[in-house]
């Protein structure tokens, strides 16, 4: 060892008793004996969203349309030690989503953190959209969100027990990009409907935030990254490059746990400076 780095060493040592100390305080991302429950958990942020809180020690309720792929994540996480139940859910459909609370009850009891996570994108000009196109999407993004956090609200109230919901929003909420109009609509609602919500439902106990995530390589996108104009669009990027879904643990498992107990109505912004690119 060097001189120079023995110093560093030396200073970087933490005082006696503070390792327990940063011990006690990392306890607080934990979510041993939570129930999450993942909308869109079939693919994407949604899969990865569900490893990441049953490695964090929570129980995990899988919901999306597609029972197959769930039931493909549910054995993985399982078989990681890890506890997952399946939820066959269309989050556009107001008493599918009620029935879908009734059956996670039974299989898991009371949710204690909802992460809102199902969309749809779409790419046309705004000339061409149809409007059951519109509705899709908007029901899916939004009202989809809105459903969700509705049945999530009106049980834990009742229970009185508190809760968090984490909307998955998206840059595209803050700022604009050709061919995606209603997708940026629906996430600038979602983004605002959190502070409403927030707003409404802190005095139960009940917080609300959303992680707004930059450019990942999922199903959602896969084709437009690996176009032209997607490669053009990623070097645009501060950080010259898309995402990798581990670095919206950091986020996600603020967010969900009791480290960010004095948080609510506030949208996490992970996207690689992207947003403070250049006009
Ligand atoms: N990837 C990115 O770069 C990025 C960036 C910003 C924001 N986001 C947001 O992150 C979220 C996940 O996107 P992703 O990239 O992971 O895309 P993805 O792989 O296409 O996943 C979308 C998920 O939404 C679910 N879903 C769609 N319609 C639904 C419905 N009616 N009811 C229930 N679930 C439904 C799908 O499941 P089923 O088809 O099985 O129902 C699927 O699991 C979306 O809200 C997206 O807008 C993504």
């Amino acid at each position: 060892m060097t001189s120079t780095s023995r110093r560093i060493v030396a200073d970087y040592t933490l005082p006696r008793g503070s390792g327990t100390k940063l011990n006690n305080e990392l306890e607080r991302f934990a979510l041993n004996g939570k129930t999450v429950l993942i909308t869109g958990a079939s693919s994407g942020l949604g899969s990865h969203f569900a490893r990441t809180v049953a490695a964090a020690g929570a129980r995990t309720v899988l919901a999306a349309r597609r029972l197959e792929r769930l039931q493909q994540l549910q054995e993985e996480i399982r078989s990681t030690g890890g506890t997952a139940c399946v939820l066959p859910l269309d989050v556009t459909d107001a008493a599918g989503v009620e029935s879908a609370y009734d059956s996670a009850e039974v299989q898991s009891g009371g949710v204690d953190i909802l992460i809102n996570n199902s969309g749809v994108a779409l790419v046309a000009p705004a000339v061409d959209i149809s409007e059951n196109d519109w509705d899709r999407l908007i029901d899916t993004n939004l009202k989809g969100a809105w459903l969700m956090s509705r049945g999530f609200a009106r049980r834990a109230i009742a229970r009185r027990t508190g809760g968090s919901i984490i909307n998955i929003t998206s840059i595209l909420g803050r700022r604009v990009a050709k061919g995606v109009a209603p997708y940026c609509a629906s996430k600038a609602a979602l983004e605002h409907l959190t502070r409403s919500l927030a707003l409404e439902w802190s005095p139960h106990g009940i917080r609300v935030n959303s992680i707004a995530p930059g450019y990942f390589d999922t199903e959602m996108n896969r084709d437009f990254l690996q176009s032209g104009p997607g490669q053009a669009m990623l070097k645009r990027i501060p950080q010259r490059r898309a995402g990798s879904l581990a670095e919206l643990d950091g986020a996600l498992l603020l967010l969900a746990s009791d480290a960010s107990s004095y948080m609510s109505g506030s949208t996490l912004v992970v996207d690689g400076g992207h947003l403070c690119s250049t006009l």
